[in-house]
């Protein structure tokens, strides 16, 4: 099993974070997000962990909230002590609700709108990631408005490809995010940022990519980034604060993905960061690192119910399924693999080669290609796709009219509705 949360019962089930699937999607029909709860904090604790047994007191490891956003992950995470990463004015208002303060956030994003800005101000972010110069002015001016000095940090693009999947690819210079050190921008928008004066430049950012496995392409990154740090502090006579590298490692989704040992890699991240500040004999600064990914996606798995069976002989099966695209779009966007088990027949032979595919007016909504089943899979049988806590929830939508499932929290035995399933009244509630 790719997980150490997932196991079979003596019925021949599926269990998950030890509950029997085939029961709780009984008990609380499909499509269904469940997510264990414990697994969400251990994966926060290890990068906790790690961060303090390898940096400097002061590095720590924020939450990237895009992964999974709702408001029992936000609790979870600050019960564990973690801060977060909010891309939006929705994720902002979310992690409020949720009792999140914001003085505990980054406040990522290309493109902030006046009301987001304001709306970040008013809440005592803590720290902006400043994309570009003309955000760079208006949170100034903003700042200036509201007579506080806020700190941010300046996203740059080292330079670096991270050959993971291209809309992913996010540190290579002709990125749509950040300031290119190449192009002489990132030095640029440093100069502006320490002439302004309601913006303190507490340090700098970067993210180079999601699903990455090595430790190497943060290595090469801060290298590059410590440099410039350094070279900046210098000629500019100040000092950064804080280095943020961006999200954290990538997760198993099938077999063939490697295992990852995040208490090592962040050890051996942090011997490096410390050679390379004494090569450009600069202070070790404070480490940030914004897993979303990896603390969230194997504490997620998603159950269907299977409906219809088509065989086309010579050519193709589809088994098809109460969800889809609108709840997972990750196959349809990046074609990602997925590892899926009928759940309540989890003993007998995968032997019937077919396609997993979801219920709407499409034919690009598949879950999977090419996948093994038992050849009984049948109507009413349950279909499980694991390693669904990240990047599902939070880019589901309502193509077709479907509502959002909902999400189950599984802990110690128990289960609890975290956020509700979508009713039809919720689908016309704006409707004039
Ligand atoms: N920080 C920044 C600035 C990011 O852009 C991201 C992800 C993260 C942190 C978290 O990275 P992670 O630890 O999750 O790898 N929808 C795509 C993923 C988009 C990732 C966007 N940025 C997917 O489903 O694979």
């Amino acid at each position: 099993m790719i997980c150490k949360n997932l196991s079979v019962n003596e019925k021949g089930h599926l269990t998950f974070a030890g509950q029997d699937t085939v029961e709780l999607a009984k008990q609380y029909q499909t499509p269904l997000y469940l997510m264990d709860e414990e697994r969400i904090r251990e994966n926060c604790r290890t990068y906790i962990e790690a961060f303090k047994k390898y940096f400097n007191n002061s590095s720590y490891p924020i939450f990237a909230s895009k992964a999974n956003s709702f408001k029992r992950i936000y609790e979870i995470v600050n019960e564990e002590g973690m801060g977060c990463d909010v891309v939006s004015l929705g994720e902002m208002y979310t992690a409020i609700k949720a009792g999140l303060p914001l003085e505990k956030a980054f406040f990522h994003s290309n493109n902030k709108t006046d009301e987001d800005i304001e709306y970040a101000i008013q809440n005592s972010i803590g720290h902006f990631v400043v994309d570009n110069a003309e955000e760079l002015y208006k949170i100034n001016e903003i700042a200036n408005k509201y007579k506080i000095r806020q700190k941010i940090l300046l996203r740059i693009t080292p330079g670096i490809d991270t050959h993971t999947y291209e809309a992913v690819n996010t540190g290579k210079v002709d990125s749509k995010f950040g300031s290119a050190i190449e192009t002489g921008q990132a030095e640029e928008i440093t100069k502006q940022a320490l002439e302004l004066e309601n913006i303190i430049l507490d340090g700098f950012h970067c993210h180079v990519g999601s699903q990455v496995f090595d430790s190497d392409t943060f290595i090469r990154s801060a290298d590059i980034m410590i440099e410039f740090m350094s070279d900046m502090g210098k000629k500019y006579s100040f000092k950064p604060n804080i280095l943020n590298l961006g999200g954290g490692y990538g997760v198993r989704y099938v077999e063939s993905d490697p295992e990852i040992n995040i208490d090592e890699n962040i050890r051996q991240v942090s011997e490096k960061i410390k050679e390379i500040c004494k090569k450009y004999s600069t202070e070790m600064p404070q480490v940030v690192m914004e897993p979303g990914r990896s603390i969230v996606a194997d504490a997620g798995m998603t159950l269907y119910t299977v409906g219809t069976i088509k065989k086309i002989p010579e050519y193709k099966n589809y088994v098809s399924i109460d969800g889809g695209m609108t709840d997972n779009p990750r196959y349809a966007l990046y074609k990602s693999p997925y590892t899926i088990y009928i759940a309540n027949k989890m003993n007998e032979e995968r032997d019937f080669e077919c396609s997993l595919v979801g219920r709407c007016c499409e034919s690009g909504d598949i879950i999977q290609e090419n996948i093994m089943l038992p050849s009984s899979v049948e109507r009413y049988d349950v279909a499980a796709v694991l390693t669904t806590g990240a990047y599902n929830y939070s880019m589901a939508s309502n193509y077709n009219k479907i509502p959002k499932p909902p999400i189950v929290m599984l802990n110690k035995g128990k289960s609890y509705v975290a956020v509700k399933r979508e009713s039809l009244e919720d689908l016309v509630k704006n409707d004039i």
